[in-house]
């Protein structure tokens, strides 16, 4: 039995949803694990998934979610509660002997990270680290998909963040790439290293923009916090964008050591990457 988090989808990626759907294709046995008994999960129910109802951070409900579960996909959204979600699920796979735990975190997970969600990620990992449940954590960089969020929220009329230049570079990934490699790990019963980089393609914010068809809006770093509000209404959120799209502005079109295109997607997730054109087409 495999336990999936996540798995009814969300605006952020839909990771669950799709890892879900892979393993299911497999054959295997799928635990998914919901927030609300809505259509989404009656959707999980009837193309096969056993659905559970509850609340990652309430150890109560994650405890018994994890009965029986071998292999475990975790993923929290960007939102506040990643760390009592991490403990509660890291204590219930340690107590069930989980062999595998294939969690969601970001490209630069670090002590010293520039946002404070990136920083609650590498303890996240350190948590999961330290209960010896055979943590993989998947480093993915920037979705396509959260590009599209603020495309979509002026009407498709514009892509406006705070980046600068419109060569300004982003590492990117497509969700479903980083759903990929998280089922090829969940199903692979050989050794994993604990740390796998996800990166589907380097591109320019001006890049991005031209391939979802609308111009690129440098918006004042200031301005945008106020812009970021009414599309997200979540402080953790804006929080954690206003310091990411800050680095990248600062970066420009400069080098860091973590940009790049990562193996792990043909390697593991069994195919090339997607890419940024491919993404837009589908949008
Ligand atoms: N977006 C990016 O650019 C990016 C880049 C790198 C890494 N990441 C990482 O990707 C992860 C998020 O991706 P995702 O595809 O999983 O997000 P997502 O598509 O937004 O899905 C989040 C899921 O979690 C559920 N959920 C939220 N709070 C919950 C709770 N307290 N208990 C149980 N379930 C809960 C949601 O259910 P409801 O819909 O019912 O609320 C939803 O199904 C984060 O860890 C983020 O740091 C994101």
């Amino acid at each position: 039995m495999i336990l999936v988090t996540g798995a009814a989808g969300g605006p952020q990626g839909a990771t669950g949803r799709q890892v879900v759907d892979l393993l299911l294709e497999r054959g295997e046995r799928v635990r998914a694990f919901v927030r609300s008994d809505d259509h989404r999960a009656e959707e999980l129910r009837k193309i096969g998934a056993e659905v559970v109802v509850g609340d990652l951070r309430e150890i109560t409900t994650v405890r018994p979610a994890m009965r029986g579960v071998r292999r475990a996909y975790f993923t929290y959204p960007v939102t506040a509660g990643l760390l009592d979600a991490t403990a509660a699920f890291a204590a219930a796979a340690r107590e069930e002997g989980v062999e595998r735990v294939v969690e969601v975190s970001q490209l630069d997970a670090s002590p010293m990270a520039g946002t404070p969600r990136m920083r609650r990620h590498w303890l996240s990992e350190q948590v999961f680290d330290w209960a010896g449940v055979g943590a993989v954590h998947l480093r993915a960089g920037v979705f396509f998909e959260n590009l599209a969020v603020v495309a979509a929220a002026s009407g498709n009329r514009e892509l406006a963040l705070p980046l600068g230049g419109k060569d300004t570079l982003i590492p990117l990934v497509a969700a479903a790439d980083v759903a990929r490699v998280g089922a090829g790990l969940l199903l692979d019963s050989g050794p994993a290293d604990p740390v796998c980089l996800v990166n589907g393609q380097m591109a320019t914010i001006g890049e991005v923009a031209e391939a979802f068809g609308i111009p690129y809006v440098d918006v004042p770093p200031e301005e945008w916090e106020a812009r970021a509000m009414d599309i997200y209404q979540d402080p953790y959120a804006v929080e954690h964008l206003t310091h990411l799209w800050g680095i990248f502005r600062f970066i420009g079109s400069g080098h860091h050591p973590l940009y790049g295109v990562t193996e792990s997607i043909k390697d593991i997730g069994g195919r090339p990457p997607v890419t940024l054109r491919e993404f837009a087409a589908g949008r």
